[in-house]
């Protein structure tokens, strides 16, 4: 089960990517770095339109672009893309402290600002925050690279309400081979190669289409099934974290089940971390499936 770890300041250079490994969360009381009640005062003012359905504001770092925002005004937009931008930088720069050991190679990956009230939003199954789940991207294959997230709760007044489950060893122990099938291997045969090649090719011509590994296959069907897994949804063990005002928290989302049960408006940023910067490799959700299939789920260079 995950612990929550309140960190003060006063902790060892590897407290904390040790307490992330282990599955548990770090929690922050106040936001630990600047941030500017008039960005915070902006950002509230959003409106989050019509549709529930609609998606997160999302802040890309490498292109310094934002996608899904609402407002046509093109000044709103570019001061949504600075505060979101801001908020990104200075989240990194905190981090890069905190967490040495990953910073020389993770990947910054996107911002979102969550601007939509969690509880009784109307989305598809599979697209459900208020569902236990581990991360998995369905556009963008990690080959097992970890899904690192910092949050911060910017509503005045309402705490965010989470629920987190066992973490993914014992779940993919239960599930992988009984009720959903072992993780195929990579295939090295000609054919293998054949098909990798293909795909290849035709990603080549400008086509979209995803290079997933064995892993990142895996990783979407676990994704869904547990979604979709009435019992485990039902019956799993428990634990609720509410996430008062004005606090943040640290977490891999790819190796604690988690569900937003209920709660409006809060900037997430993500970090893409190779699993050789990890402490203890061993703990990731590439091997500990890897384990299980006895074999490699990503090709090794
Ligand atoms: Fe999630």
């Amino acid at each position: 089960m995950t612990t929550q770890i309140t960190i003060t300041g006063e902790e060892d250079k590897l407290f904390a990517c040790r307490e992330l490994e282990k599955g548990n969360l770090l929690f922050f009381p106040t936001v630990p770095f600047s941030f500017p009640q008039e960005e915070i005062a902006f950002l509230l003012e959003q409106k989050q339109g019509s549709s529930r359905s609609r998606k997160n504001v999302a802040y890309k770092p490498g292109l310094d672009r934002i996608t899904n925002c609402e407002t046509k005004d093109l000044l709103v937009q570019e001061r949504l893309k600075g505060v979101l931008r801001a908020y990104s930088t200075r989240v990194t720069s905190f981090l890069t402290e905190l967490l040495s050991p990953y910073a020389a190679s993770w990947r910054v990956d996107y911002t979102s600002f969550r601007p939509f009230q969690e509880k009784g939003r109307k989305l598809r199954v599979r697209a459900r925050n208020d569902l236990l789940h581990f991360d998995a991207f369905p556009t963008r294959p990690l080959h097992g690279d970890r899904i690192l997230r910092f949050f911060t709760n910017i509503n005045p007044i309402e705490a965010r309400h989470w629920i987190t489950s066992d973490t993914f060893s014992p779940v993919a122990k239960r599930y992988a081979g009984n009720d959903l099938p072992l993780p195929k291997r990579v295939d090295y045969s000609w054919k293998g190669k054949l098909s990798r090649g293909c795909l290849q090719a035709v990603r080549s011509l400008g086509v979209k289409v995803p290079m997933r590994s064995p892993y990142d296959h895996f990783m979407l069907r676990f994704h869904n099934f547990l979604k979709e897994n009435q019992s485990f949804q039902e019956e799993t063990p428990k634990q609720h974290w509410h996430f008062p005002p004005g606090s943040c928290w640290a977490v891999f989302t790819d190796q604690v089940s988690h569900a937003a049960l209920s709660g409006q408006y809060a900037l997430e940023q993500t970090f893409l971390v190779p699993v050789r910067s990890l402490l203890f490799p061993e703990n990731s959700p590439l091997h500990v499936l890897e384990r299980l299939a006895g074999g490699n789920l990503v090709r090794h260079s």
